[in-house]
């Protein structure tokens, strides 16, 4: 199986290599859907016959990007329509689109999309916050700290317009190189940290939507680019910094392929404690086999939360002359549709937590910091202290600090603590719950369990309750 060089594959923003090796596009009609014969007795309900259909019996989505001008192409809608549940906007949530002058912000074609796309009951990926391309023009006068606060001010005004209404946000797009580096760019300017404010700029604006890194050739695990972003992520789980989750976008197109360690790729970064997410699919000529192997692949994988292609039809596609996509030009599905949709139906495994979605807070949290007093517990050899990160009406986000105060390291931690009348545990980050009323504990997620002498580590949660009474009776033990 071909895997990615050392060489980038592909470049972003214009129409790049086209590396179609004299193979002919194949554009073959498949009149009728062909569902699977393997589907899993275990999971509700008979075959999917649709993406998203055949998605939604594991708990996943099935989703596809669209551009404003397929809101008048319905041909385009109607396929959206029957097969896809998760919508993402080509262009139309980039920062130039959202903010072309300091302070204006624009949302008329974002929420074009979006509008259409829940009133077709459709959930929406926001793309995205931080890039080095699709910048505001003023961006380009500004560099330093003064970047730095553009950036911060676009997040929080993006964010806050969709507060609540999002499934994922790709909070940073595309910051590596291929050498697995950080990528040059007058982001990467303002400092290294630059991703890492983002991601907490991102938390605070909208506590309720999952964050996610993303990038392209990052599937190959064996790939530098894909160790770099690897590192940073396991990083970021180690500090604290907020990311819910890494978008592969899985472009296969432009000559690459998909390679045989996708699926490695996709369990490692997992147990890092993130959702995984196909992001932007294509496949030149949009060949069977691996279209099969990359949808096995996050199927086999239970926090890969689902695919999205990058548009529906080869007419939709940035890279059309490949013919990458699931439907042909005439809107008939191809093989590749067939092999997707068998492999979604055979899947084994059912993502966890996706049927709690993460809170939506019904107002602004307050710009004042909260109120609440540090709780603190004793027993064991941790303590644990609680913060509240922000509030509003229906809930809270809470961060737990686990101190270390010995002088031996900590070999995993496990807090105790007891929600008020009425509140639930929504979404737990940097730690693994078990229950989610009264009293609950917490225990370490697979990275952050050794804690040195002195040492400290957090996690943080999101409870929904007509109250916002901080948790009681907080206590820490390590075995
Ligand atoms: O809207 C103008 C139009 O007025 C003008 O006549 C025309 C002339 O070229 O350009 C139009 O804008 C183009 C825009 O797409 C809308 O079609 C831009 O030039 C073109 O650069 C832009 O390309 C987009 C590209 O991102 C930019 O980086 C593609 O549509 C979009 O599919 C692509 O999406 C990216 C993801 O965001 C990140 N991952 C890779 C993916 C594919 O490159």
């Amino acid at each position: 199986m071909t895997t990615i060089s050392t060489r980038s594959r592909r470049r972003t923003g214009g129409p790049g290599r086209l590396l179609l090796g004299g193979v002919c596009a194949v554009a073959i009609a498949v009149s009728s859907v062909a569902v699977a014969t393997s589907a899993r007795a275990d999971l509700p309900g008979p075959p999917g016959a649709t993406l998203k259909a055949a998605a939604e019996r594991s708990g996943r989505y099935f989703g596809a990007a669209m551009g404003g001008d397929r809101l008048n192409d319905a041909g385009f809608l109607a396929i959206a329509n029957r097969e896809f549940d998760m919508m993402t906007a080509v262009n139309e949530m980039k920062p130039d689109a959202t903010e072309p002058n300091r302070g204006q912000f624009d949302f008329r074609a974002g929420d074009a999309i979006y509008t259409w796309a829940t009133q077709h009951g459709m959930r929406v990926r926001g793309h995205t916050l931080a890039w080095h391309a699709q910048q505001p023009r003023f961006w380009a006068g500004l560099s330093g700290s003064a970047l730095r606060t553009a950036m911060i001010d676009h997040i929080n005004g993006v964010m806050t317009h969709y507060r609540g209404k999002l499934a994922y946000w790709d909070v940073v797009n595309e910051a590596f190189a291929e050498n697995g580096s950080r990528r040059s760019s007058n982001l990467q300017s303002t400092g290294n940290d630059w991703i890492e404010v983002a991601f907490r700029a991102a938390r605070a604006a909208d506590p309720g939507v999952k964050l996610c890194y993303n990038d392209y050739n990052i599937e190959n695990w064996t790939y530098a680019k894909t160790q770099g972003v690897y590192a940073m992520i396991r990083d970021f789980k180690a500090r604290g910094v907020p990311v819910d989750c890494v978008g592969l976008q899985t472009h296969f197109t432009g000559g690459s392929s998909l390679p045989g360690t996708f699926q490695q790729t996709l369990s490692s970064f997992a147990a890092l404690g993130v959702d995984v997410a196909l992001t932007e699919a294509d496949v030149t000529n949009a060949a069977a086999g691996q279209y099969q192997g990359l949808t096995q692949a996050c199927m086999n994988v239970p926090r890969c939360v689902g695919i999205t292609t990058w548009g529906i039809r080869d007419s939709d596609s940035w890279r059309g002359n490949e013919s990458p996509l699931l439907f042909d030009r005439n809107s008939n599905p191809k093989p590749a549709y067939t092999s997707v949709l068998n492999a979604l139906n055979a899947a084994s495994t059912t993502v966890p937590g996706t049927s709690t979605p993460p809170s939506t807070p019904t107002s602004t949290p307050p710009s004042t910091p909260p109120s609440t007093p540090p709780v603190t517990g004793q027993p064991g050899a941790c303590t644990a202290t609680f913060r509240s990160a922000g509030h509003w009406d229906g809930g809270y986000q809470g961060e737990v600090t686990v101190a270390n105060n010995g002088s031996a390291v900590l070999n995993g931690w496990t807090v105790q603590l007891t929600l008020a009348g009425g509140q639930t545990l929504a979404n737990v980050w940097n730690g693994v719950n078990t229950g989610t009323s009264g009293t609950v504990s917490v225990r370490n997620a697979a990275y952050n369990g050794s804690v040195g002498a002195n040492a400290s580590t957090s996690f943080g949660f999101l409870v929904n309750g007509s109250s916002d009474a901080a948790p009681g009776a907080l206590s820490c033990t390590s075995p």
